[in-house]
Protein backbone atom coordinates (compact mmCIF):
# COMPACT_ATOMS: atom_id res chain seq x y z
CA UNK A 1 0.00 0.00 0.00
CA UNK A 2 1.49 3.42 -0.73
CA UNK A 3 1.59 6.00 1.65
CA UNK A 4 -0.78 8.32 -0.63
CA UNK A 5 -3.93 5.68 -0.38
CA UNK A 6 -3.71 6.01 3.46
CA UNK A 7 -4.21 9.65 3.25
CA UNK A 8 -6.80 9.00 0.64
CA UNK A 9 -10.24 8.14 1.78
CA UNK A 10 -13.80 7.47 -0.53
CA UNK A 11 -16.87 8.56 0.69
CA UNK A 12 -19.95 7.15 -1.43
CA UNK A 13 -23.56 8.86 -1.15
CA UNK A 14 -23.76 8.81 -4.96
CA UNK A 15 -27.53 9.34 -5.95
CA UNK A 16 -29.23 6.43 -7.39
CA UNK A 17 -29.70 5.90 -11.02
CA UNK A 18 -33.67 5.82 -9.69
CA UNK A 19 -33.42 9.32 -9.02
CA UNK A 20 -31.81 10.50 -12.23
CA UNK A 21 -34.63 8.64 -14.22
CA UNK A 22 -37.53 9.88 -11.91
CA UNK A 23 -35.70 13.89 -12.73
CA UNK A 24 -35.63 13.72 -16.03
CA UNK A 25 -39.20 12.22 -16.48
CA UNK A 26 -40.35 14.92 -14.16
CA UNK A 27 -38.56 17.85 -15.50
CA UNK A 28 -39.71 16.93 -19.42
CA UNK A 29 -43.12 16.26 -18.70
CA UNK A 30 -43.18 19.82 -17.24
CA UNK A 31 -44.97 23.02 -19.11
CA UNK A 32 -41.52 24.08 -20.02
CA UNK A 33 -39.62 21.24 -20.01
CA UNK A 34 -36.47 21.49 -17.97
CA UNK A 35 -33.08 19.05 -17.29
CA UNK A 36 -31.04 20.31 -14.05
CA UNK A 37 -27.76 21.13 -15.17
CA UNK A 38 -26.41 18.91 -12.45
CA UNK A 39 -26.70 16.06 -14.97
CA UNK A 40 -24.47 17.64 -17.68
CA UNK A 41 -21.32 16.33 -15.68
CA UNK A 42 -21.44 12.51 -16.10
CA UNK A 43 -17.22 11.54 -17.53
CA UNK A 44 -17.99 12.72 -21.08
CA UNK A 45 -19.84 16.26 -19.80
CA UNK A 46 -16.75 16.60 -16.84
CA UNK A 47 -14.28 16.86 -20.17
CA UNK A 48 -16.21 19.07 -22.11
CA UNK A 49 -16.69 21.27 -19.46
CA UNK A 50 -13.16 21.19 -19.61
CA UNK A 51 -12.74 21.73 -23.28
CA UNK A 52 -14.84 24.82 -22.72
CA UNK A 53 -12.63 26.40 -20.60
CA UNK A 54 -9.47 26.43 -22.97
CA UNK A 55 -11.28 28.25 -25.21
CA UNK A 56 -10.67 31.84 -25.72
CA UNK A 57 -14.28 33.00 -25.89
CA UNK A 58 -15.12 31.28 -22.26
CA UNK A 59 -13.37 33.66 -19.64
CA UNK A 60 -14.50 32.51 -16.65
CA UNK A 61 -12.06 30.36 -15.57
CA UNK A 62 -8.99 31.39 -16.52
CA UNK A 63 -9.94 34.57 -15.20
CA UNK A 64 -10.55 33.20 -11.87
CA UNK A 65 -7.10 31.53 -11.59
CA UNK A 66 -5.48 35.02 -12.37
CA UNK A 67 -7.55 36.89 -9.36
CA UNK A 68 -6.32 34.06 -7.17
CA UNK A 69 -2.72 33.11 -8.50
CA UNK A 70 -2.45 37.07 -8.15
CA UNK A 71 -3.83 37.52 -4.91
CA UNK A 72 -2.55 34.05 -3.34
CA UNK A 73 -0.65 35.59 -0.22
CA UNK A 74 -3.98 37.98 0.36
CA UNK A 75 -5.92 35.08 0.08
CA UNK A 76 -4.22 32.85 2.29
CA UNK A 77 -4.03 35.06 5.29
CA UNK A 78 -7.62 35.83 5.29
CA UNK A 79 -8.33 31.73 5.04
CA UNK A 80 -5.91 30.79 8.14
CA UNK A 81 -4.07 28.34 8.08
CA UNK A 82 -4.54 24.57 9.29
CA UNK A 83 -8.22 24.71 8.01
CA UNK A 84 -10.19 22.17 6.71
CA UNK A 85 -10.61 22.94 2.97
CA UNK A 86 -14.04 21.30 1.37
CA UNK A 87 -14.90 21.89 -2.37
CA UNK A 88 -18.61 21.35 -3.16
CA UNK A 89 -19.03 20.47 -6.80
CA UNK A 90 -15.22 20.20 -7.24
CA UNK A 91 -15.03 18.65 -10.91
CA UNK A 92 -11.49 18.68 -11.73
CA UNK A 93 -8.90 19.67 -9.50
CA UNK A 94 -7.08 22.49 -11.58
CA UNK A 95 -8.57 25.61 -9.73
CA UNK A 96 -7.51 23.80 -5.75
CA UNK A 97 -3.89 23.11 -6.76
CA UNK A 98 -3.94 26.90 -6.75
CA UNK A 99 -3.94 27.22 -2.86
CA UNK A 100 -2.91 23.88 -1.68
CA UNK A 101 0.39 24.91 -1.41
CA UNK A 102 0.09 27.70 0.18
CA UNK A 103 -2.63 27.15 2.28
CA UNK A 104 -1.70 23.51 3.69
CA UNK A 105 -4.80 22.43 4.78
CA UNK A 106 -5.05 20.18 7.21
CA UNK A 107 -7.51 17.99 4.82
CA UNK A 108 -9.10 18.91 1.64
CA UNK A 109 -12.83 17.22 1.03
CA UNK A 110 -13.76 17.41 -2.36
CA UNK A 111 -17.71 16.96 -2.91
CA UNK A 112 -18.84 15.74 -6.47
CA UNK A 113 -21.84 13.61 -8.29
CA UNK A 114 -18.87 12.42 -10.82
CA UNK A 115 -17.64 9.24 -9.22
CA UNK A 116 -15.05 8.00 -11.73
CA UNK A 117 -13.72 11.38 -12.16
CA UNK A 118 -13.69 12.69 -8.06
CA UNK A 119 -12.08 9.59 -7.91
CA UNK A 120 -9.56 9.75 -10.33
CA UNK A 121 -8.81 13.36 -9.54
CA UNK A 122 -9.18 13.20 -5.86
CA UNK A 123 -6.92 10.17 -6.26
CA UNK A 124 -4.22 12.01 -7.82
CA UNK A 125 -4.24 15.23 -5.70
CA UNK A 126 -2.97 12.83 -2.76
CA UNK A 127 -0.39 11.40 -4.75
CA UNK A 128 0.81 15.02 -5.89
CA UNK A 129 0.19 16.28 -2.92
CA UNK A 130 2.42 13.53 -0.70
CA UNK A 131 1.35 15.73 2.57
CA UNK A 132 -2.08 15.91 2.49
CA UNK A 133 -5.43 14.19 3.42
CA UNK A 134 -7.71 13.99 0.56
CA UNK A 135 -11.28 12.91 2.25
CA UNK A 136 -13.31 12.41 -1.32
CA UNK A 137 -17.12 12.62 -1.18
CA UNK A 138 -19.35 11.35 -3.90
CA UNK A 139 -22.64 13.02 -3.46
CA UNK A 140 -24.97 15.62 -5.02
CA UNK A 141 -24.08 18.78 -3.41
CA UNK A 142 -27.30 20.32 -4.02
CA UNK A 143 -28.94 17.69 -2.08
CA UNK A 144 -28.44 17.84 2.05
CA UNK A 145 -24.77 18.36 2.57
CA UNK A 146 -23.84 16.66 5.29
CA UNK A 147 -19.69 16.07 6.05
CA UNK A 148 -19.02 12.35 6.13
CA UNK A 149 -17.72 12.74 10.04
CA UNK A 150 -17.82 14.95 12.67
CA UNK A 151 -14.74 17.44 12.75
CA UNK A 152 -15.04 19.60 16.00
CA UNK A 153 -13.36 22.75 16.49
CA UNK A 154 -11.57 23.26 13.50
CA UNK A 155 -11.70 26.23 10.88
CA UNK A 156 -13.46 24.79 8.03
CA UNK A 157 -13.50 26.82 4.76
CA UNK A 158 -15.70 25.85 1.66
CA UNK A 159 -14.46 26.72 -1.74
CA UNK A 160 -17.22 27.34 -4.35
CA UNK A 161 -15.29 28.82 -7.59
CA UNK A 162 -16.32 28.91 -10.87
CA UNK A 163 -19.25 30.91 -9.86
CA UNK A 164 -21.55 27.51 -10.06
CA UNK A 165 -23.81 29.56 -7.27
CA UNK A 166 -24.85 31.36 -10.60
CA UNK A 167 -26.57 28.18 -12.07
CA UNK A 168 -29.15 28.35 -9.47
CA UNK A 169 -32.08 31.46 -9.47
CA UNK A 170 -31.17 34.41 -6.67
CA UNK A 171 -33.79 32.96 -3.64
CA UNK A 172 -32.28 29.41 -4.24
CA UNK A 173 -29.08 30.87 -4.36
CA UNK A 174 -29.57 32.38 -0.71
CA UNK A 175 -30.44 28.44 0.61
CA UNK A 176 -27.46 27.39 -1.12
CA UNK A 177 -25.40 29.75 0.63
CA UNK A 178 -27.54 28.92 3.81
CA UNK A 179 -26.36 25.10 3.60
CA UNK A 180 -22.79 25.92 3.26
CA UNK A 181 -22.87 28.31 5.69
CA UNK A 182 -24.07 25.14 8.23
CA UNK A 183 -21.49 23.15 7.07
CA UNK A 184 -18.75 25.33 7.48
CA UNK A 185 -20.42 26.11 11.20
CA UNK A 186 -19.49 28.65 13.39
CA UNK A 187 -16.55 30.64 12.51
CA UNK A 188 -16.31 28.45 8.90
CA UNK A 189 -15.43 30.73 5.99
CA UNK A 190 -16.21 30.53 2.05
CA UNK A 191 -14.26 31.42 -0.56
CA UNK A 192 -16.61 31.58 -3.78
CA UNK A 193 -16.07 33.16 -7.43
CA UNK A 194 -18.98 34.91 -8.74
CA UNK A 195 -19.13 35.51 -12.33
CA UNK A 196 -19.92 39.58 -13.35
CA UNK A 197 -22.59 41.46 -15.23
CA UNK A 198 -21.14 42.84 -18.66
CA UNK A 199 -21.69 43.19 -22.25
CA UNK A 200 -24.20 41.40 -23.68
CA UNK A 201 -21.82 40.47 -26.41
CA UNK A 202 -19.00 38.76 -24.11
CA UNK A 203 -20.97 36.85 -22.83
CA UNK A 204 -22.73 35.32 -26.07
CA UNK A 205 -19.65 34.33 -27.41
CA UNK A 206 -18.50 32.71 -24.07
CA UNK A 207 -22.04 30.24 -24.11
CA UNK A 208 -21.30 29.80 -27.63
CA UNK A 209 -17.66 29.30 -28.58
CA UNK A 210 -16.59 28.64 -31.85
CA UNK A 211 -15.26 25.30 -31.52
CA UNK A 212 -18.78 23.91 -30.19
CA UNK A 213 -17.68 22.68 -27.07
CA UNK A 214 -20.82 24.07 -25.28
CA UNK A 215 -22.86 22.87 -27.95
CA UNK A 216 -21.38 19.36 -27.44
CA UNK A 217 -21.90 19.91 -23.65
CA UNK A 218 -25.27 20.77 -24.16
CA UNK A 219 -26.15 17.93 -26.40
CA UNK A 220 -24.14 15.35 -24.39
CA UNK A 221 -27.40 15.48 -21.92
CA UNK A 222 -29.64 13.75 -24.80
CA UNK A 223 -26.67 10.81 -25.26
CA UNK A 224 -26.46 10.36 -21.70
CA UNK A 225 -30.69 9.79 -21.28
CA UNK A 226 -29.99 7.50 -24.10
CA UNK A 227 -27.12 5.46 -22.83
CA UNK A 228 -28.36 5.60 -19.16
CA UNK A 229 -31.91 5.30 -19.20
CA UNK A 230 -32.41 3.73 -22.62
CA UNK A 231 -34.16 6.78 -24.64
CA UNK A 232 -33.96 7.44 -28.46
CA UNK A 233 -33.25 11.18 -28.74
CA UNK A 234 -32.13 11.90 -32.27
CA UNK A 235 -29.56 14.61 -31.66
CA UNK A 236 -29.83 15.39 -35.47
CA UNK A 237 -33.20 17.05 -34.53
CA UNK A 238 -31.95 19.10 -31.48
CA UNK A 239 -29.83 22.49 -31.37
CA UNK A 240 -28.01 24.64 -28.77
CA UNK A 241 -29.59 27.66 -28.02
CA UNK A 242 -27.85 29.97 -25.51
CA UNK A 243 -28.41 33.75 -24.91
CA UNK A 244 -28.44 36.44 -22.25
CA UNK A 245 -31.41 37.45 -21.08
CA UNK A 246 -30.71 40.91 -19.71
CA UNK A 247 -34.30 41.51 -18.01
CA UNK A 248 -32.60 39.08 -15.83
CA UNK A 249 -29.15 39.03 -16.43
CA UNK A 250 -28.35 35.22 -16.72
CA UNK A 251 -27.56 33.34 -19.77
CA UNK A 252 -29.88 30.58 -20.56
CA UNK A 253 -28.97 27.50 -22.21
CA UNK A 254 -32.07 25.81 -24.36
CA UNK A 255 -32.01 22.72 -26.51
CA UNK A 256 -34.55 23.51 -29.32
CA UNK A 257 -36.27 20.95 -31.01
CA UNK A 258 -35.98 21.25 -34.63
CA UNK A 259 -39.40 19.52 -35.76
CA UNK A 260 -42.10 18.19 -34.12
CA UNK A 261 -41.11 14.58 -32.91
CA UNK A 262 -41.52 12.09 -30.78
CA UNK A 263 -39.13 10.70 -27.83
CA UNK A 264 -39.30 7.75 -25.94
CA UNK A 265 -38.05 7.13 -22.59
CA UNK A 266 -38.66 3.80 -20.33
CA UNK A 267 -41.74 3.53 -22.32
CA UNK A 268 -43.61 6.91 -21.98
CA UNK A 269 -43.59 9.13 -25.21
CA UNK A 270 -42.58 12.51 -24.81
CA UNK A 271 -43.55 14.81 -27.62
CA UNK A 272 -41.68 18.10 -28.82
CA UNK A 273 -43.03 20.45 -31.12
CA UNK A 274 -40.69 21.97 -33.68
CA UNK A 275 -38.81 25.45 -31.60
CA UNK A 276 -39.51 24.11 -28.80
CA UNK A 277 -37.03 24.11 -26.05
CA UNK A 278 -35.72 21.95 -23.17
CA UNK A 279 -34.24 24.45 -20.99
CA UNK A 280 -30.86 22.63 -19.24
CA UNK A 281 -29.29 25.69 -17.45
CA UNK A 282 -29.31 29.22 -16.49
CA UNK A 283 -26.33 30.65 -15.31
CA UNK A 284 -26.99 34.37 -13.22
CA UNK A 285 -24.18 37.45 -13.64
CA UNK A 286 -23.99 39.24 -10.76
CA UNK A 287 -23.07 42.90 -9.55
CA UNK A 288 -20.86 43.07 -6.72
CA UNK A 289 -23.54 44.51 -4.71
CA UNK A 290 -26.50 42.55 -5.45
CA UNK A 291 -24.17 39.25 -5.00
CA UNK A 292 -23.10 40.70 -1.04
CA UNK A 293 -26.70 40.97 -0.45
CA UNK A 294 -27.78 37.78 -1.21
CA UNK A 295 -24.71 36.60 0.98
CA UNK A 296 -25.58 38.80 3.80
CA UNK A 297 -28.96 37.13 3.54
CA UNK A 298 -27.71 33.52 3.87
CA UNK A 299 -25.94 34.97 6.99
CA UNK A 300 -22.45 35.67 5.50
CA UNK A 301 -20.37 38.85 6.00
CA UNK A 302 -17.95 40.25 4.03
CA UNK A 303 -14.57 40.11 4.33
CA UNK A 304 -12.92 40.64 1.40
CA UNK A 305 -13.16 40.73 -2.03
CA UNK A 306 -11.16 40.48 -5.42
CA UNK A 307 -11.78 41.30 -9.55
CA UNK A 308 -9.43 41.50 -12.06
CA UNK A 309 -8.86 44.85 -13.92
CA UNK A 310 -11.19 44.38 -16.58
CA UNK A 311 -13.92 43.83 -13.77
CA UNK A 312 -15.00 40.29 -15.65
CA UNK A 313 -14.78 37.99 -12.69
CA UNK A 314 -15.16 38.50 -8.61
CA UNK A 315 -13.59 36.13 -5.85
CA UNK A 316 -15.08 37.08 -2.61
CA UNK A 317 -14.28 35.79 0.98
CA UNK A 318 -17.11 35.90 3.39
CA UNK A 319 -17.75 34.58 7.14
CA UNK A 320 -20.32 33.33 9.07
C1 LIG B 1 -19.63 25.77 -14.18
C2 LIG B 1 -21.91 26.27 -14.02
C3 LIG B 1 -20.35 27.99 -13.77
O1 LIG B 1 -22.44 28.57 -15.92
O2 LIG B 1 -20.62 29.22 -16.88
C4 LIG B 1 -20.18 26.68 -19.07
C5 LIG B 1 -21.15 25.95 -16.80
N1 LIG B 1 -22.23 26.10 -19.03
N2 LIG B 1 -20.67 26.80 -20.30
C6 LIG B 1 -21.29 28.37 -16.29
C7 LIG B 1 -21.17 26.24 -18.26
C8 LIG B 1 -21.92 26.44 -20.27
C9 LIG B 1 -20.61 27.04 -15.96
N3 LIG B 1 -20.65 26.76 -14.52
Amino acid sequence: MTKSTERFQFFDQHPQIADFREDIMQGLSAPQPYISPKYFYDETGSRLFEDICSTDEYYPTRTEVNIIRDNIDDVVENLGRECLLIEPGSGDSYKVRLLLDALRPIAYLPIDISRRYLQDEARKLAEEFTWLNVHAVCADFTGKLKLPYHVESTNKVAFFPGSTIGNFLPEQAVAVLEEIKNMVGENGGLLIGVDLQKSTQILNAAYNDKQGYTAQFNLNLLSRINRELGADFNLANFRHHAFFNEERSRIEMHLLSLQDQQVTIDGQVFNFKKDQSIHTEYSHKYTIEHFQSLAEKAGFSRVKTWVDNEGLFSVHYLTC
